[in-house]
């Protein structure tokens, strides 16, 4: 496998309907000593406050969450199809409980200290601009929380800068 290359933002070509929404991607934040990632199907990018960024919402419950708001930096890393099962995985079990990066068998790696998992074709290496706790009485529709906190477990709103993209 070529190793990532920094790559020109103008030049990609990024559906976040399909990357995200279908495809899914990992969050993975943490140090040299401990990293941790999830799987996330919600999510953007764009623009904001003159930069190119992603929008990313962690609910208060996951393990990830600790380790991005510890360190303000994280990745975004889109595996391809046959990666799926690994995904799934990741989805569903906490780090908290498992070492599940090993047992899923993906690997992390680095760039300028932010940790990505390395099954993927694509990476973006993301440094938190903001975090918005999204609760109960910001929503207009009044379907959502019922359909999505029936729980409590809101999401927080992450607004990150994407520094750089990285491609094989
Ligand atoms: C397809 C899929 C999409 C998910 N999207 C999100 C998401 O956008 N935000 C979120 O907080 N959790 C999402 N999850 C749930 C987390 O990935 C899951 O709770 C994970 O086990 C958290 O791990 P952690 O506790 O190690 O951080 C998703 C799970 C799956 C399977």
């Amino acid at each position: 496998m070529h190793s990532f290359q920094p790559v020109d933002f103008e030049q990609m070509e990024i559906n976040p309907f399909r990357m995200i929404g279908r495809d899914w991607m990992l969050v993975t934040a943490g140090n040299e000593e401990k990293a941790n990632t999830m799987t996330a199907s919600w999510g953007g990018v764009g623009i904001m406050w003159g930069k190119n960024v992603a929008y990313v919402f962690i609910r208060e419950s996951r393990f990830t969450k600790e380790f991005v708001d510890r360190e303000g930096r994280f990745s975004l890393s889109f595996p391809e199809e046959k990666y799926r099962k690994e995904m799934k995985f990741l989805g569903a079990v906490s780090g908290r409980d498992e070492d599940k990066i090993k047992e899923a068998g993906v690997h992390v790696a680095y760039y300028n200290g932010v940790p990505y998992i390395d099954e993927g074709s694509m990476v973006m290496i993301c440094r938190v601009m903001s975090r918005t706790p999204i609760r109960k009485e910001q929503f207009l529709d009044d379907s959502i929380d019922k359909s999505w906190y029936a729980s409590g477990d809101y999401h927080d709103m992450y607004i990150a800068e994407i520094t750089d993209i990285l491609a094989r």
